[in-house]
């Protein structure tokens, strides 16, 4: 249960975190400077970006797509690939997907305008609740609620709300719904978040300076810290399988490109198993699409997606030059392999390949 909160109190937090903000702010690059009116563009970019993603993961990735395609019609002419290939390393595909995919509407049939209203934004695909009501707020100024990691924090300290996450967030939500500032939403959705990032941190707080200080209930009950409290984590499955570098004696590496949908979808892969819980090691080499001598290496490779666990034992071999891509697969020079779509554990494969110990030396030769 939460302590209530009068209207007058929850105007003065909502009035002193503003003044906070307006010295404090974070300068990040998607920001409006104060007194500018904010892109819309900008603002959905970003929140795309930022979902599940922290703010300096993304600053990169915001900037190269800005500098490549400065408008949502330019964007929405892109090419898919191009668009997979500039995302890859920020995790979470479908994002790149369901982003290419709301350029072209909104650059289309919408005439270039984003919807600037909550419903409007949960129209479009990659918009949910949360990045709908951001996108309202900080874009178009309705009087939004926008929850993010760090928001949730302060609130569930501000009103001392016990319950653990995520059962949790539909009361945090109305009690930041009943504190938004009718004339500055987006300014309090972001002083929000940086009040999180910069003073309400999740270990060590540092209450002293905090501008909602003589408001919060989580700070007079002596240990802020403790909250917002979270359901046990349930722990991740482990995953295992195998992953086949095959170089040519000129270079080449065979990849394929991943079904659409799904897990990883559109990106690039090296060959390799099913990720399984009962994996057969002993059986992996026997899976690889093209016969070779396969050596194993020492170090597997291992990867944290959000359901499960992954670790991909590597086996390495090397062909000759003449030698074809099986259907579904092609070689690519190992100088344009940096240009390709790789998600982070691929590359953390390819990586382990290029350190493994006489990697060069063992380049196939004299077929
Ligand atoms: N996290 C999600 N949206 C954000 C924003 N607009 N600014 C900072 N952090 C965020």
């Amino acid at each position: 249960m939460a302590f209530p909160m009068s209207l007058d109190a929850r105007a003065g937090a909502a009035a002193s975190l503003l003044a906070w903000y307006d010295r404090h702010r974070r300068d990040l690059p998607w920001r409006a400077l104060p007194g500018e009116p904010a892109d819309p563009y900008k603002v959905w970019l970003s929140e795309i970006m930022l979902q599940q993603t922290t703010v300096a993961a993304v600053k990169p990735y915001f900037l190269g797509f800005l500098a490549r395609w400065p408008n949502v019609g330019l964007l929405a002419q892109a090419g898919g690939e191009e668009v997979m290939r500039a995302w890859a390393g920020l995790g979470y595909y479908s994002r790149a997907r369901n982003l290419h995919a709301c350029a072209k509407i909104v650059a289309g049939p919408l005439k270039g305008k984003f919807p600037d209203t909550e419903a409007g934004l949960r129209c479009l695909p990659g918009i949910g609740p949360y990045t709908a009501a951001a996108i309202a707020a900080i874009a178009f100024g309705r009087p939004a609620a926008a929850i993010d990691g760090n928001a949730e924090r302060v609130l569930a300290r501000l009103y001392s709300i016990g319950t653990p996450l995520p059962a949790a967030r539909s009361e945090i939500k109305t009690k930041a719904a009943a504190m938004v500032p009718p004339q500055r939403p987006g300014d309090f959705a972001q002083a929000m978040m940086d009040l999180g990032a910069m003073i309400c941190a999740p270990k060590h707080p540092c209450c002293g300076i905090c501008p909602l200080l003589e408001f919060c209930r989580g700070q007079a009950s002596g240990c802020p810290e403790s909250l917002p409290r979270k359901a046990p984590r349930r722990e991740r499955p482990l995953r295992q399988g195998a992953a086949f570098f095959l170089r040519r004696q000129d270079g080449a590496v065979l990849v394929r490109t991943r079904p659409p949908e799904r897990l990883l979808g559109g990106m690039t892969e090296l060959p390799g198993t099913a990720w399984v819980i009962h994996f057969d090691a002993a059986s992996a080499a026997s899976q690889a699409p093209v016969e070779a001598s396969y050596r194993k290496l020492d170090k597997s490779v291992s990867h944290a997606f959000t359901h499960f666990a992954l670790r991909l034992d590597i086996y390495v071999a090397d062909v000759p030059s003449k030698r074809r891509a099986p259907t579904g697969y092609r070689f690519v020079p190992e100088c344009g392999l940096d240009k390709e779509a790789f998600p982070s554990v691929m590359r953390k494969i390819i990586e382990a390949v290029r350190l493994s110990p006489g990697f060069d030396k063992c380049a196939a030769k004299g077929f």
